[in-house]
């Protein structure tokens, strides 16, 4: 059958089976990709896609359903080669890893956003309630989204400045140098002779370290006579 489509502000009309679903439309036919599938059965929200800014899962949902409705991919978030603010908030507070579940969400936080400029932690949550990811434990998106609609929120990916400070002191305190030296010396013996340093090669912090390759007991001096 024959679908007009308008998807992203653009008309489309495909030849398109009774039974197609938005999804396989917008991906196989529209080549927009960018909508994922995950379980294919509306539990995951990776496939979500606005439909008249409602937020739906295009797995589940008739591509003629959407006939005559604005559709809006992830495709279509940016404008004029800008990144909507949602994604650029993503980007900031690291709320991407693998990216699969990323188009869904940011999605189902439009939604919300045009429903709700000013959400509250719950009403997000709420909103993502649909939208599975099994990477990023959620908190670094529930930022992002926080922060896209003009919330404060913490970054997740910022080092606190007193990690910095423990990696300079561990890397410039001598007794930790002097064992790590010890120990790259004995590795290299190995390597070179073939043959296992002795457990002396590696001390434990504060003991005197035997030089590679010394005896390991006072030599008899009866042996070998
Ligand atoms: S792929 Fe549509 S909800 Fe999982
Ligand atoms: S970032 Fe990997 S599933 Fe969400």
């Amino acid at each position: 059958m024959q679908l007009l489509l308008t998807v992203n502000g653009m008309q489309y009309e495909v030849e398109a089976r009774p039974t197609a679903r938005l999804l396989d439309v917008l991906r196989d036919q529209l080549g927009l990709i960018g909508t994922k599938e995950g379980c294919g059965e509306g539990e995951c929200g990776a496939c979500t896609v606005l439909v008249d800014g409602r937020a739906v899962n295009s797995c589940v949902m008739l591509a003629v359903q959407a006939r005559g409705k604005d559709v809006l991919t992830v495709e279509g978030l940016a404008q004029d080669g800008e990144l909507d603010v949602l994604q650029q908030k993503f980007v900031e507070y690291g709320a991407v890893q693998c990216g699969y579940c990323t188009p869904g969400m940011l999605m189902s936080a439009k939604a919300l956003l045009m429903a709700n400029p000013v959400p509250s932690e719950q009403d997000i949550r709420i909103a993502l309630a649909g939208n599975l990811c099994r990477c990023t434990g959620y908190s670094a998106i529930v930022a992002a989204v926080k922060a896209a609609s003009g919330h404060d929120a913490t970054p997740a990916m910022v080092l606190p400045g007193e990690a910095e400070e423990l990696a300079a002191e561990v890397s410039t305190d001598p007794e930790t140098l002097a064992i790590v030296q010890e120990v790259v010396e004995a590795a290299e013996a190995e390597l070179i002779q073939g043959t296992p340093p002795a457990p002396e090669a590696f001390p434990s912090p504060g003991a005197p370290a035997m030089p590679p390759g010394a005896p390991t007991a006072p030599a008899d001096p009866e042996e070998g006579e």
